[in-house]
């Protein structure tokens, strides 16, 4: 099998790598300091003098993290003891014998990106554990709410027609129903423009309607396998005997305005028969700024449900019911927080892999997970994705993924050198969108 290419990296000057440990993941951290600073009086209510020593503590541990990635220190080991920090601490020796041969250690800007802002998530967490009594702490949270409560008129109209459209759903023909298979595909996918990593942190709404914009946003769909799904499902459907489940995993992103795109479409999935269970899968601490954690999954629902429009709190209703009946499933595990990509679950995570396999499809929400599936490489563009997947074929899956990163594969010979020509930023813009498919063999 031949070689696959290198990682991408920081080191390559100018990059998108680059920029984002030069500029955007310092304004990331001091954007934590800044809202642990805003919250001192509320530590101060809660935990007296020991939370205002407490939050000294996390701020000056971030700071130091922001100045050894500024200043392109080693990665040093975990120090916190928790689940996770002996697998982190493996990877990191791991990463050591890669470099065995040139003496060199791992740092922010010589090793691969993936690896590197992984581990500043995990040492931003570990920052927080390790400030008791404010431990549970998301410096995230505030900025995920604002992103939800800010989408509203995009949430209401969602909503509104997703409820319209499950009154009718007896009545649609085969087409019908495809078409709004389709179309709620087409939101998720759009509402992954909405994450808070890529913008620095700063507000990242959906304030306009994307459901009036699908048919002007179709040409940036670069790789759209919707037909694939479709097909899969809807077999699926009419295949399956009596007592049979049909399980979508739907491995989430962020927060906020994406995550209710992707409940409306499991409620879709759902109302429609085109799956019977839906599983989603989280992240177990502040990752990314924006992506959901339980916490973020349980407030959304919550939030509908109370809210004083019919049809949002109608959904909020429903969604909440779903999980308490078992037709929704929330997992988290702590792979998704790992430096891994998707290629090592096998080894590392065989208890995850061994639950994916029971899904008669996959999604894949975001960018982050597209660098996870294909391994974060400098691939060329016309590679094809099931061998960049290298080998992670747990059942069909789909990334459902707007560019955010400089790695792309599966495009048609020249695709890619022609949008470089016309626009320089194609890759990373979170203008472009893919629908990406790929079953086992
Ligand atoms: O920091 C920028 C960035 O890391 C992207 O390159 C990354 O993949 C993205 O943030 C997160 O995007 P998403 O929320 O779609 O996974
Ligand atoms: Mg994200």
């Amino acid at each position: 099998m031949a070689k696959s290419p290198s990682f991408l990296s920081a080191k390559a000057v100018g990059s998108f790598a680059y920029l984002t440990i030069k500029d955007r993941a310092p304004q990331i951290l001091t954007k934590a300091i800044d809202t642990l600073h805003r919250h001192k009086n509320e530590f101060f209510e809660k935990h007296g003098e020991e939370g205002v020593e407490a939050e000294k503590k996390a701020i000056s541990l971030l700071s130091k993290l922001r100045n050894e990635m500024q200043t392109d220190k080693p990665i040093v080991p975990l120090v916190e003891d928790c689940a996770d920090t002996d697998l982190w601490n493996q990877h990191l020796e791991y990463q050591c014998s890669l470099l065995n041969e040139s003496n060199e250690q791992p740092s922010w800007f010589r090793s691969p990106w993936l690896f590197v802002e992984c581990y500043m998530y995990r040492r931003l967490h570990e920052a927080v554990i390790q400030s008791p009594p404010i431990n549970d702490f998301d410096v995230f949270k505030e900025s995920k709410d604002q992103n939800f409560f800010e989408s509203q008129e995009s949430i209401t109209a969602l909503c509104t027609y997703l409820q319209e459209l499950i009154r009718t759903i007896e009545d649609l023909d085969e087409n019908q129903l495809k078409n709004a298979f389709f179309k709620l595909l087409q939101i998720s996918l759009w509402g992954n423009k909405c994450d808070l990593s890529l913008s620095g942190g700063e507000s990242s709404s959906q304030k306009t309607n994307v459901m009036n914009s699908l048919e002007d946003l179709k040409p940036f769909i670069l790789v759209n396998d919707l037909e694939h799904l479709w097909l899969l499902l809807s077999t699926c459907k009419k295949t399956r005997e009596k007592a049979l489940l049909n399980r979508v995993s739907i491995i989430l992103d962020n927060a906020g305005f994406e995550l209710v795109t992707d409940l409306a479409l499991a409620d879709f999935l759902l109302s429609s028969n085109l799956a019977t269970e839906i599983h989603f899968y989280g992240k177990t601490i502040p990752w990314f700024v924006s992506d959901t954690t339980i916490r973020d999954f349980n407030w959304v629902i919550k939030q509908m449900k109370h809210c004083n429009r019919k049809w949002m709190s109608k959904c909020g209703l429903d969604w909440e019911n779903y999980l308490k009946v078992g037709r929704w499933v929330y997992h988290d595990h702590m792979f998704w927080t790992l430096p891994h990509d998707y290629s090592a679950m096998p080894q590392v995570a065989p208890d995850l892999y061994a639950e994916l396999q029971k899904a008669c499809l996959i999604l894949f929400k975001g960018d982050l997970n597209y660098r996870k599936l294909t391994g974060d490489r400098q691939w060329d563009f016309t590679v094809p994705f099931h061998q960049a997947l290298n080998g992670f074929h747990p059942a069909p899956l789909c990334s459902i993924r707007t560019l955010k990163a400089e790695v792309q594969v599966g495009l048609q010979p020249g695709q890619g050198e022609q949008l470089a020509a016309s626009e320089p930023h194609w890759l990373t813009a979170g203008k472009y969108g893919v629908f990406q498919f790929d079953a086992p063999l």
